[in-house]
């Protein structure tokens, strides 16, 4: 068990939640700052979470945060610009003030996430391009103790990617695919949380960066289509060309919500596989997504409300 305290930076989002709950269940205390208190209070259910609000983005607030902390653990990261967040703010601005806080603060630890193929000099989207700025900084702290995660799309019952398109998958018979043939190792996120600790807990990860990929790699056709099998739903799925991808990203990058933009485009023109699955060097066995995911989605209460109805 451990006394040390972690500021976790994003502690309320998919990652942190399952990251948060696992460090209280190992004895941490955690800070976790949110912009958006009122909407997070559930985390306060965990044993020795303190939920604050306050803007991280401000150096004085970020240091006030970050007082009494033993170690920081920063998972902030947006897929989609809106006015007020620009990837430039979120992935290169922030790690920099972060950095800048640990230093003043005392603090020595800290493990950052990242994302597979960011890369600052070949990154083909604003997001990948950003994210390899950010993570490019954190591993320069030479004077830190740092660990960079980078993993290809994550997984999990409360994610939003399988849900997403499990949700239009559900309201449509045929669905129009952009990228089809794109490339991911969908990696469990009970996994990533598992990787964080590992890393948090082990000083051999000081210095390093792991890519983390699940077991298997699959096309992003074959994802959206075995959703639909998980959902038992009998789903054309049709991969659009690219040049009619790129108008499906154009139009939808202009809905006021953002689910699909040419930055995202830009994303999947790399595979998101690992060259080297760091969850091994980590000894954690990853988890198939066939595993994890099947249950939830043939668990989904909202359908067999829905069959009991039908049967009326
Ligand atoms: N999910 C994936 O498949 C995936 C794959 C590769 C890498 N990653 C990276 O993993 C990290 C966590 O991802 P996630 O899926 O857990 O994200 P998420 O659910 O969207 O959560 C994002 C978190 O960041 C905070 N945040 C977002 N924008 C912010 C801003 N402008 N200023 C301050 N805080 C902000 C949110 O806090 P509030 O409570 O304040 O809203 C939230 O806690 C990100 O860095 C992401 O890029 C994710």
């Amino acid at each position: 068990m451990n006394s040390k305290k972690i500021c976790v930076f994003g502690g309320s989002g998919f990652v942190g939640r399952h990251l948060a709950a696992r460090l209280v269940n190992r004895g941490y205390k955690l800070r976790a700052p949110t912009r958006h208190p009122q909407r997070h209070r559930e985390l306060e259910l965990l044993p020795g979470l303190e939920l604050v609000s306050g803007d991280i983005h401000d150096p004085q607030s970020l240091q006030e945060q970050l007082a009494g902390c033993d170690a920081v653990i920063n998972l902030v990261g947006i897929l989609h610009e809106y006015s007020g967040q620009s990837f430039r703010k979120v992935h290169v601005e922030l790690p920099a003030k972060i950095i800048d806080a640990c230093r003043a603060t005392g603090i020595k630890r800290l493990l950052h996430m990242s994302a597979l193929h960011a890369d600052a000099a070949k990154g083909p989207s604003q997001y990948l391009f950003t994210k390899g700025e950010g993570e490019q900084q954190v591993l320069a702290a030479s004077d830190l103790a740092v660990t960079v995660l980078k993993p290809s799309i994550i997984f999990g019952p409360d994610d939003n990617f399988y849900n997403q398109f499990a949700g239009m998958l559900k309201l449509s018979p045929v669905l129009p695919l952009a990228c089809p043939n794109s490339r991911f190792a969908p990696v469990y996120v009970d996994d990533v949380a598992r990787a964080f600790e590992t890393a948090l807990e082990n000083d051999a990860t000081i210095g390093q960066s792991y890519e983390l990929c699940g077991p298997r790699v699959y096309t992003l056709k074959e994802i959206v289509e075995d959703i639909a099998r998980m959902l038992g739903k009998k789903r054309r799925v049709i991969g659009l060309s690219d040049s009619l991808a790129q108008l499906q990203a154009k139009i939808f990058g202009m809905l006021p919500v953002k689910i699909f933009t040419m930055d995202n485009y830009l994303s999947l023109q790399v595979d998101s596989v690992c060259s080297c699955n760091g969850l091994e060097a980590l000894g954690i066995t990853p988890h198939s997504v066939e595993g994890i995911m099947t249950a939830h989605f043939a668990d989904d209460p909202y359908d067999v409300l829905r069959q009991a109805a039908r049967r009326g």
